[in-house]
Order: C-alpha cells, then structure tokens, then sequence
C-alpha cells in the first residue's frame, strides 16, 4: 500500500525523521487556519499518489494564510494525471540552502535493501539515474545488521551529503524496519539555510503481507483510490486485478489463471482483437457463493463482452464451482447477459458439467480445452461487438 505524503510524513514524525510542522486541510479555511497556527510562510501541497505534483502545479508557495486559502482553493479538486486532489498538506516553507535525495528500498532483484542517496536532490530522481548515474549511490543493506549510525554516515559520506544528515538517514531506516516498508523515500531531503537537514517529501510504500501486525496502518486505506470495480472485489476478498480487454476471466489459483491470461490473449489478437478484461483468481478452497461473486464482479464491468471461467477441481471440487456459476446466474437475473464459456476439469468434474446441462442456461456454453475455451470466449466477445 503506498501512503499519501501526509501519511508518511506522520510515520515520519513517529520515529524522529525532522519534518516542517504542518496540517492536512480539505478546505480553503481550513488551509488558512492551518498556515495561521504555523505562522510565516507556507507551502500547500496536493495530496495525490502520483508524482510531478509540483510541476503540475499542485505544490504552491503561499507567504500569508490568504495566499494559503487561495492556493488551497486552486489545488482542491485539480486533477493530477487523473487523480483527484481531496486534501492538501500545508507545511512550513523552510528556507533551503540544499536539496538531496534519499531512499531506502527493498531491491528484490538484488535480493537485498538498498539505501539510495543522490546530493543532486529536488528533481526527477529517474532523470539522474538515466542523466548521471554517477551521482546516485547505492548501497545495500544487510537485513540482519541494519543501518546504525556509523553505516549512515558512511552512506552519507559517500553520496556527498552533510554530515548532519546522517542521524536522519538513521531514522529513516527505523521508519523502514518498525513499519514493515518496501519503501521510505524523500525528495527533497533539505539542508535549511540554518543548517538543518529536514524531510520536505515523503514516500512510503508499505508491505501488506505484514499489515497484521500493524493494525494502526488500516487508517491508511484510502476510499478514492483505485479502480471501482478493484475495490468492491477486494471488499469482497477477491484477488482482482483490472485489466485492459474485453474477456472477463476467473479461475482458481494465480498460476492457472497467469496462464489463462496468456492463451485468452493469444486467442484474442488471432482475431485482431484485445485479450483479457482482468485477473480474478477465486483461490483454491473457494465456495459457491465466492464464485458468484467473482461472475457478479466481472460482470459489472462495462469492458467485458464475454466471460471464461477456467477452474481445476481440487479441495473445491467442479460439482460446488457448478452450483456456484448457477447460483450466481440466478442471483444477478437480467444484469446477467453476456455469454459465459466454462472450461472444468479434476476434481467431480462429471457432475460439474452435468449441473450446467441441467440449469440448461443458454448464456453458459461448455467447452473441454483451455485453448478451444480461450478462442470460443474471444470470438463471442467479437461477436458482441
Ligand atoms: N516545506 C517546504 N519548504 C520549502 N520548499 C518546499 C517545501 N516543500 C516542498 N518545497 C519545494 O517544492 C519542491 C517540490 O515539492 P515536493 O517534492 O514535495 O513535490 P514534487 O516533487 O513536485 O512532487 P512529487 O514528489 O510527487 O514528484 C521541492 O523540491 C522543494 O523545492
Ligand atoms: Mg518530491
């Protein structure tokens, strides 16, 4: 889960990273009263999940509370590369002699972490590595030794970075070992013209694996992002991903329905079409009602012009996936009107298939192979075009 700037600045703040003082507004008076209490310049920032804010002009320099409330009143409601801004971070304006970058990843290539730090900080952190390799350092990190003090001043010796930042480099890794992270990174780390070394950005992605021993960062769910249609199924515990094409596709377990996804997109550019609508894995031990609402997710989703269900009998035998698809043509009556291939093998697959015969629904069609499945679900998604 990746965190808003003002989340991250939070968690930041919890474990001794210095940041500027600052609060979360969702309106004009609210950013008025917020650069009130922190008093002298400001600068209000849109809080989206997206980067470039700045240069989208979401990131404004505001020198009194009504510069501040105007700035807020420009920036609510833009959209930044489609995100909607609902809330702004008004911060402090520090006065900056220096700006660096600064991030702690988990490198899963490399099979390790890695401290990356750049003394040519602000910009596009991308824009270096491609520009001037050279100068963006990367160190990596033994998990089981971590980044104490001395480390970080090696770190930070080494990207060119001030001494002084070496305490913060340190409570960044805190940052990232006591919150379980993928990633912590800040652009721009500052150096004040008084000398102090402060987080201005900040980016955190979380590691969801261990979000159950962090009960504190469910208040990080955020209710705008992603898809529509990715939130109702997550809500419902379904592992789905929205795709691009037209055919929807269930299956059980990821690696059936990986390749699924392979020979529903072959089967599609045979006929000069797109491939599949999503990624929707029902999982191994899955019920009937979870098939009914897997179909019920796929097909509220105005892409899909057909539907491939690809299950392997297994602890979930093919009689309950059956009873499911039935229960779930049922269920959803008329908003059910696209046509449904189903491809069943393993586990009961003869009284599987002969439930379908029997509800005898004229949306459903059975087919015997993945690749005959793949190429009949392409070509009535063609069909219904
Ligand atoms: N509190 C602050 N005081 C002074 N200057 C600031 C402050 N916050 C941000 N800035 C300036 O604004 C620039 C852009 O801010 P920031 O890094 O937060 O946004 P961004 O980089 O445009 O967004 P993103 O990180 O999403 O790409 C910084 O590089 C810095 O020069
Ligand atoms: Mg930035």
């Amino acid at each position: 889960m990746d965190l808003h700037e003002h989340e991250a600045r939070d968690l930041f703040a919890a474990h001794g990273v210095p940041v500027p003082a600052g609060s979360v507004a969702t309106t004009a008076d609210q950013a008025r009263a917020a650069a009130t209490a922190i008093g002298g310049a400001v600068v209000v920032k849109a809080q989206v999940k997206t980067g470039g804010r700045g240069k989208a002009g979401g990131v404004r320099f505001a020198a009194t509370p009504d510069e501040a409330a105007a700035a807020a009143t420009a920036v609510l409601g833009m959209d930044i590369k489609g995100h909607t801004v609902h809330k702004v971070l008004v911060t402090a304006a520090g006065r900056i002699a220096e700006e660096y970058y600064f991030s702690f990843l988990l490198d899963r290539a490399g099979r390790t972490f890695l401290a990356m730090a750049s003394a040519e900080g602000g910009v596009e952190i991308e824009e270096i590595a491609a520009t001037k390799p050279s100068a963006l350092v990367k160190v990596p990190v033994d998990a089981t030794v971590g980044v104490d003090l001395a480390k970080a001043a090696e770190i930070v010796a080494a990207a060119g970075l001030p001494a002084e930042a070496a305490p913060v480099v340190a409570a960044l890794w805190e940052v990232f070992v006591a919150e379980d992270a993928t990633l912590v990174e800040v652009n721009p780390l500052a150096r004040t013209e008084s000398g102090d070394v402060l987080a201005l950005d900040g980016k955190v992605a979380l590691d969801d694996n261990a979000s159950f021993r962090h009960p504190a960062h469910a208040a990080f769910a955020d209710e705008h992002a992603g898809d529509p249609l990715e939130r109702r199924a997550h809500a419902k515990g379904l592992n789905y991903v929205k795709l691009d094409g037209e055919v929807g596709v269930i299956g059980n377990g990821a690696g059936l329905v990986m390749s699924t996804l392979d020979v529903v997109a072959r089967a599609g550019a045979e006929l000069g079409r797109s491939g599949p609508a999503n990624f929707l894995d029902i999982g191994g031990g899955a019920s009937a009602q979870v098939m009914a609402d897997g179909l019920e997710i796929i097909l509220g989703d105005p892409g899909v012009r057909s539907v491939f269900v690809n299950v392997f009998g297994g602890i979930t035998a093919c009689d309950a996936v059956a009873d499911g698809i039935v229960r779930a043509l049922d269920v959803l009556g008329d908003r059910a009107h696209k046509p449904i291939v189903v491809r069943l093998d393993g586990n009961n697959v003869e009284e599987g298939r002969r439930i379908l015969k029997a509800a005898d629904n004229p949306l459903v069609t059975l087919a015997d192979t993945m690749d005959g499945a793949a190429r009949t679900a392409a070509s009535l998604a063609a069909r219904g075009a």
